[in-house]
Parts: structure tokens; C-alpha cells; sequence
């Protein structure tokens, strides 16, 4: 039986979550970026889910006042399908609640209907739309999700 772990995010772990990022998104963050989230922002929050001790995903998140922004969240490709994105997703929400912080929002692509799948599984329901809000002129579907 394989270990799957959530723990929270070190400069360590970027160059595996770069790799994730790139493989995931048309857009990828920089390695700075995630540097800067990591060392400097003191408003962020990013953790990493481990499978077997590699770290495969991870997902971050902004605390803005009572609020909780999602910035984003990937599982490496190879290991999607698997419960990961669910348990780090779950893990995250746990966190937020143990510190008193019951809302959280986030954007996504509207042709993602994985990812919409993944959040309405955790009580995220469609809230808005930001017609046009990506670089391809996407829209993005606001979601949110409240006790
Ligand atoms: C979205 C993402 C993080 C999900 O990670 P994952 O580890 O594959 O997710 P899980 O295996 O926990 O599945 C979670 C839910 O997503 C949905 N889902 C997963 N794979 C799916 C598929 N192929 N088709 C439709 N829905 C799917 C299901 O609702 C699933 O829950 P269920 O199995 O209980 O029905 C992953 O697909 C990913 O990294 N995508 C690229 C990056 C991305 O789009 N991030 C979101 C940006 S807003």
C-alpha cells in the first residue's frame, strides 16, 4: 500500500512542482513565482501531496481577511484519476476550517469540467461568470464555497 501525505509546501519542492505546472496548465507559473509564494507571501499558503514519498501535486491558496482564494491546484498527469487532487483538496479545506476561515472561492476555466467536478465534489457551487477573463478569452466560472 502506496503513502499518500499532505504537508505543506518547501522551496525544496518547487522544481517537482514546476514540472507538474508545466505539464498542467497553457500557462505556467515561473519558478519565481513560486519562490515568491513560498518565501515572501505572507497572505499564501501552498501545500504538496506526496504518493510514496514523490511529491505529485499541490495546490495553493491566499487568506484575504475571513476569505480563502484558491490560486490553484495540479496533480502530476501520471497520477490523476487516483483520489490525490480529492485529498489535498480536502486537506486544504480542513486546514482553512481548524484556523476559522468557512469561505473560500476560486476561478476556473470553463471547458475544465474536471476540475468543476473536482470542487462541486467539495461543496463549491457556481457563483459568477468573468466573461473573456483568460489569455485565450475564456471565460472563467467563479465558484464558491460557504458553511
Ligand atoms: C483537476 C485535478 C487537480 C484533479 O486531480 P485528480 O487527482 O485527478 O482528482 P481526483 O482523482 O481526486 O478526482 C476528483 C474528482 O474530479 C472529477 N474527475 C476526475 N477525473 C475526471 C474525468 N476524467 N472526467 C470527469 N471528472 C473527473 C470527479 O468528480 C472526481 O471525483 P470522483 O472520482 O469521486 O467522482 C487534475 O485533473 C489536474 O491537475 N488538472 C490539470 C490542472 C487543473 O486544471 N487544475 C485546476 C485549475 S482551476
Amino acid at each position: 500500500m502506496k503513502k499518500v501525505n499532505v504537508r505543506k509546501m518547501d522551496l525544496k519542492d518547487i522544481d517537482s512542482v514546476i514540472e507538474i505546472e508545466n505539464k498542467s496548465f497553457k500557462v505556467p507559473w515561473s519558478k519565481k513565482s513560486f519562490e515568491r509564494e513560498v518565501k515572501e507571501n505572507m497572505l499564501a499558503k501552498y501545500f504538496v501531496v506526496e504518493y510514496d514519498e514523490k511529491v505529485v501535486g499541490y495546490g495553493g491558496m491566499w487568506f484575504i481577511i475571513d476569505e480563502i482564494h484558491i490560486t490553484n491546484i495540479a496533480v502530476h498527469p501520471d497520477f490523476r484519476g487516483m483520489n490525490l487532487g480529492s485529498f489535498l483538496l480536502k486537506s486544504m479545506i480542513e486546514y482553512a476550517e481548524s484556523i476559522g476561515i468557512y469561505k473560500m472561492t476560486l476561478e476556473v476555466r470553463k471547458s475544465n469540467i474536471v476540475a468543476q467536478n473536482l470542487y462541486k465534489k467539495f461543496g463549491f457551487k457556481e457563483c459568477g461568470v468573468r466573461p473573456k477573463y483568460y489569455e485565450n478569452n475564456e471565460d472563467a466560472i467563479i465558484m464558491w464555497r460557504e458553511l
